[in-house]
Order: structure tokens, then C-alpha cells, then sequence
């Protein structure tokens, strides 16, 4: 499908990073965060090395082409999600934007009103709410999430109601790796007359997502999940919805004007949400991870994505010290651990081998009820993965009881 090996390549990571143990580097936590490409680093050091100036003051050439350049990044940013620049508000991350989405809705919220979100949601999706939910005295319901993972319409029709003004739901769950149909949730949502915001935090750096297509209103994202720098991030909203909600920073380069009777206008979107100054160097980067996506096409990602997923999962499923949380999940998560041992020792021992996985609750707390497990481990893939990670990572697993038993006896 692509060249995995030559792919690689673009990626300092695998040739400088050394384990401990003198194993092979097997990195599985792209879902925490991905490894840049060559391209991104050079985008960000380029500004500092070439074109370091404060964007949208300057009178000079020089500022300028600041501008110009960061516009272009949100211009590429935009068509990676097919919206229009207008409606591209660059943040430091996913979860500044949910925070910025949940804190400008409230404006528009009376008390009983109801907010709908799933008990998978990560933290960034859920504690602005609950924030919300104080400040204006309205309710927070969930969305029952099936036997297999799934978050269903049939749910979402059980909890809906005529109170429900917000329905805000991952595309990707962190932790289960089931992909939601947004497009009819965010229809269903619609009909109920209420606001559909789609956390694309684990779902925007791995597959195609298309906000007209999807139809929803709002899109939260972080750049350093999908090859960008850290601490940039994207809020998108429909341009008449942005032009609703009161920002939530106030400050420099957002205001058009402001007088000693605190009378102040603010600048229409997207500029009404970037107070202060930017992470320039960082956006740059960010319009450059896009272009790289692009390039490779989000659909043979999905792909390619999937078909590790199932090696690992054929790989995992005849190993009886394992506990598979989320076996016919449609993503690169992979949720596990191993029977009777505590998921982060679980973690260590893989860190033993080489491999690279996450373990604990992965910020969505209140999902340990429906697992029914207060920890768990979880491997999770991106495109540079090759299958030599997948026999690592496999191999490694087979070896966990072993090991433990030694380490513990
Ligand atoms: N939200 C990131 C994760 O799921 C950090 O690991």
C-alpha cells in the first residue's frame, strides 16, 4: 500500500532513540502522542531560523511574510478537514478548544437544560462540562455505550430529549478504538435542534474526516497526536456558531478596540478566539504534518491501520494470559492486560522488551466501571508501525506471565 520502511525514515525517532535494554525501539503509544517527521521539525525551526516575527502587528516586510505564512497554515489546515479558513481556530490542543466550545456554549444555556456526552469520554470532554454544568445549573446525562464498544443511534434516541441543547462525543474513544458514526448522531442531534460537537482528538490523525460531511458543529483536535508539534491544537466551528460564542481568553490581537468605559469590541472570527501571541512556529509545523498526511492518504492509513490491528489481534487472541477489553474495535487501540497482573506492571515488563504502550485509566475515569477493571494497558499503532512491531509486540506478550512469575517469585 506504502512503503512503511522508507516512511520510517522521514522519522528521526526510530535512528536516534536507543532503548535501555539495547532491544529494537518498538513505539505503541502513538495515541499519546506521535513522532514528527522531518518536514514538521524543519517547518518550526525554519520560523525561528528565518522568520521570526510576532504575526498580525508588524509594519515591516518581515512581519509580513509572517502573516502570510501563518495564513497559509490555516488555509492547508482547512482543507485537511474541508472547512473553510474562517472556521479554523488555532489552540495549544484538543483540550483547549473543548474548553473554549463548552465555556462559549454556555451562553446559550438555561437552567434543566441537558448536555449529552459517554461515560468513554477522556477528561477533556467531559470536565468542561462538568464545569458548565455548575455554572449554569444544567444537567449532564450519558449516552449508554453497547456490549462491544459501540455508541449507537438507538442509544443516543433513548437519551435524547427536547432538554438536550449540546451532544458532545468522541469520534474515537481512547480507550475502546470504536469508531462512531457521527454523521447520523450528529443528524439525529440536529433534529432534536440541539449542537453537535465531535472530539476528533484520536480520530482526525487517522482517517478521513470531512466537518461538511460529517455535519457537525463544532471539532476539537490536537496537532501533536497527528505528526504536528506540541501545543498546537484546532478548534473548528461553523462560522455563524463562532460568531455566537463569546471567546474564552480575551487580551492582545483579538480586539478591534477598547476605551476606559470597558466598552470593547472584539475581531470577527477566527481572530475573536487567539488572544495573545501565537505558537507560530508551531502551526507552521502543523499545516506541514497535514501536507504529509495528505500525501499519504488518510484512507490507506485507516487501512494500513487496520490491517496491523488484526495481526495483533490474531496474534493476542491465542494467548491465554490476556484479557482483550476491545477485540472487534475498528482502530489502532488496543485495549488488554494480563490476567491477574497489575496493568502497569504489565506495561513494565513490555518497556522490558522494547515496546512502548500506555497504562492506567487513559483520562477516561469513568469508563472503569463499564470495563470493569480500574487499570488497563493499551498498545496503540500509527502508519510508520511496521509488522516487525507487531511480532515484537506479540512475542512479548506471549513471554508476560513468564516473566512476571520470575519477577515475582
Ligand atoms: N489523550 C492522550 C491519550 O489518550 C494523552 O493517551
Amino acid at each position: 500500500m506504502f512503503d512503511v520502511k522508507k516512511i520510517r525514515r522521514d522519522f528521526p525517532m526510530f535512528e536516534n532513540y536507543k532503548t535501555m535494554q539495547n532491544k529494537r525501539f518498538c513505539y505503541l503509544d502513538s495515541a499519546a502522542t506521535s513522532f514528527k517527521p522531518y518536514s514538521v521539525i524543519k517547518a518550526s525551526d525554519y520560523y525561528y531560523e528565518s522568520l521570526c516575527a510576532n504575526s498580525h502587528r508588524g509594519d515591516y516586510d518581515l512581519a509580513h511574510q509572517v502573516d502570510v505564512a501563518y495564513e497559509n497554515a490555516r488555509e492547508t489546515v482547512a482543507k485537511f478537514i474541508n472547512a473553510k479558513p474562517s472556521e479554523i481556530v488555532f489552540t495549544s490542543g484538543d483540550s483547549e478548544s473543548l474548553n473554549i466550545i463548552a465555556y462559549g456554549l454556555a451562553e446559550l444555556l438555561n437552567e434543566g437544560d441537558e448536555i449529552i456526552l459517554s461515560e468513554a469520554e477522556h477528561a477533556s470532554n467531559i470536565l468542561p462540562w462538568f464545569a458548565i454544568s455548575h455554572l449554569k445549573k444544567v444537567n449532564i446525562k450519558y449516552v449508554p455505550i453497547s456490549n462491544d464498544g459501540q455508541i449507537t443511534l438507538e442509544n443516543l434516541e433513548k437519551t435524547i430529549t427536547n432538554k438536550t441543547k449540546i451532544v458532545s462525543l468522541a469520534q474515537v474513544s481512547n480507550v475502546l478504538g470504536r469508531k462512531v458514526d457521527i454523521k447520523s448522531l450528529a443528524n439525529l442531534t440536529h433534529k432534536h435542534g440541539a449542537i453537535f460537537v465531535c472530539d476528533g482528538a484520536q480520530s482526525v490523525p487517522h482517517m478521513k474526516v470531512d466537518v461538511k460531511d460529517l455535519d457537525v458543529d463544532f471539532l476539537a483536535f490536537s496537532g501533536h497526536k497527528m505528526l504536528g508539534p506540541t501545543g498546537t491544537g484546532v478548534m473548528y466551528g461553523k462560522y455563524e456558531l463562532l460568531e455566537k460564542i463569546p471567546p474564552l481568553l480575551t487580551g492582545g490581537g483579538m480586539n478591534s478596540r477598547f476605551d476606559t468605559c470597558g466598552l470593547v469590541s472584539y475581531k470577527v472570527p477566527p481572530t475573536k478566539f487567539e488572544a495573545g501571541t501565537q505558537n507560530i512556529a508551531g502551526v507552521l509545523g502543523l499545516a506541514k504534518a497535514c501536507e504529509y498526511l495528505t500525501d499519504l492518504g488518510m484512507d490507506n492509513i485507516e487501512k494500513y491501520e487496520l490491517e496491523l490491528r488484526k495481526k495483533i489481534i490474531a496474534g493476542l487472541e491465542n494467548n491465554s494470559n490476556v484479557i482483550l477489553y476491545n477485540k472487534n474495535a475498528d482502530t489502532g487501540i488496543i485495549t488488554f492486560n494480563f490476567k491477574g497482573v497489575f496493568a502497569q506492571d504489565g506495561a513494565s515488563l513490555l518497556n522490558s522488551k522494547g515496546v512502548c504502550v500506555r497504562s492506567g485509566n487513559h483520562c477516561a475515569k469513568i469508563l472503569i466501571d463499564y470495563l470493569k477493571a480500574d487499570a488497563t494497558i493499551r498498545a496503540s499503532l500509527y502508519f510508520y508501525n511496521d509488522e516487525e512491531d507487531v511480532e515484537q509486540f506479540v512475542d512479548a506478550c506471549k513471554h508476560g506471565k513468564d516473566f512476571l512469575d520470575a519477577f515475582f517469585n
